[in-house]
């Protein structure tokens, strides 16, 4: 069978280079980036500051909008944030808990960065987190998590693809029952734009980020935050400042927030990174989202039975409407495999209680993938693992 994806090969060029599975933790850099950064250089080099009104000062929207159609948003409904801690706790502080509504609603995989910042800002601003557990160290049981959403929440603040496991949420339950007793739900969808299909729309979700720089191939520093048409006029962020101003060059003294995505915003936006994360959304749309979902699913599935084959554990949903684009390994001494695996140009990553994961993307050979796992076969039985048993910092 032919893959038609494989043409956007030509449009990584790293792509010759290495084995490349490591699409959910950084995606492979598009060759048009290195003009739009050049772009960049020229027009703050040649325009000087003017190019803040040529362009720059609204680049947080602008750029946004490539990616809006990717979570089915309409044109100026994104805003562009430096990371998805920062545009989480915007959505957290834009809320008041007082009683009765004072529980925020987690789980216990979300990513720990977003955990961070929720459990610290909701004991300053009085809210009190319920966690959900997972029972597996894979899921949240769906049941178990709507149980605990009930009058009392003021938000449900949920990854919608869990990051160890890429175990799929029910965004579109989870929504409905926050909507019937009242309560807001933030999604954290890092893990599912530009991977697999998301729609705003039809799930009705209130708050949704995510970011370029997994599965969308934009690079660091392109975050974004999306706000349903229903609350994002009616919202004050306390975490703002003066892109959300309605008025920001007249540097009054009183905040009056704009209306649109820029109400969300803060300051002086990252350009550089703005300009980087676009091409990346742009040929994942062309490329199609449900025709990378379909390939997505039938290689992650044959990731899932190599590892069957070999007798090793997978920290995946076997369920494929529950499985994102990451299958992990759980084999013996992952974080040494895995760093034989890199040495060997095969790029994966391992993560504590998840093992090695492997993320093939739309442009990902099937050939990779089995080169990757008979790469950590022949690791395991040999032994090789053993030189890089040392232990050593873990990047992102
Ligand atoms: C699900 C999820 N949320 C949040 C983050 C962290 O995002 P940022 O570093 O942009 O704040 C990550 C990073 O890997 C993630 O996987």
């Amino acid at each position: 069978m032919t893959d038609a994806l494989l043409v956007y090969r030509a449009e990584f060029p790293i792509l010759d280079r290495v084995t490349y599975l490591v699409s959910n933790s950084l995606g492979a850099m598009p060759r048009g980036v290195p003009e739009r950064l050049a772009e960049y250089a020229d027009a703050w080099d040649r325009r000087g500051v003017r190019a803040w009104a040529e362009g720059w000062w609204t680049m947080p929207l602008t750029v946004g909008d490539e990616i809006a159609p990717l979570l089915g948003a309409g044109p100026g409904e994104v805003a562009m944030f430096p990371n998805v801690t920062l545009a989480q706790a915007a959505v957290l502080s834009a809320l008041d808990y007082a009683p009765p509504r004072d529980t925020i609603v987690m789980t216990g995989l979300d990513f720990p960065s977003v955990r961070y910042v929720y459990d610290h800002l909701a004991a300053r601003l009085g809210a009190r987190i319920v966690s959900v557990p997972s029972d597996d160290g894979i899921g949240i049981d769906t049941a178990r998590l709507l149980e605990a959403i009930d009058e009392r929440t003021r938000i449900v603040a949920v990854s919608h693809v869990l990051f160890r496991s890429a175990y799929i949420m029910d965004a579109d339950a989870i929504c409905r029952r926050a909507h019937d007793v009242g309560a807001l739900v933030s999604l954290d969808a890092f893990h599912s734009v530009g991977v697999i299909p998301v729609d705003v729309r039809a799930s009705g979700v209130d708050f949704l980020t995510g970011g370029v720089l997994k599965w969308l191939c934009g690079g660091p520093g392109g975050a974004f935050l999306y706000v349903s048409p229903g609350v994002r006029e009616t919202l004050e962020p306390a975490l703002t400042g003066w892109q959300a101003h309605a008025r920001p060059f007249a540097f009054e003294h009183e905040m009056e927030f704009g209306h649109g995505a820029s109400r969300w915003l803060n300051g002086t936006p990252v350009i550089p990174a703005l300009y980087a994360a676009i091409e990346g959304p742009r040929i994942v749309r062309k490329a199609g989202i449900d025709a990378i979902r379909a390939k997505s699913l039938r290689q992650t599935a044959r990731l899932v039975s190599f590892a069957d084959a070999h007798g090793w554990p997978v920290n995946a949903p076997r369920d494929p409407a529950r499985r994102g684009g990451t299958v992990a390994f759980d084999v013996p001494n992952g974080y040494a495999v895995a760093q034989a695996l890199l040495a060997r140009d095969i790029l994966v990553d391992y993560r504590p209680e998840a093992g090695i994961r492997v993320a093939p993307h739309f442009y990902t050979d099937d050939r990779e993938i089995d080169d990757a796992v008979n790469a950590m076969a022949s690791i395991l039985e040999t032994g090789a693992w053993h030189q890089f048993s040392a232990p050593r910092a873990v990047v992102t």
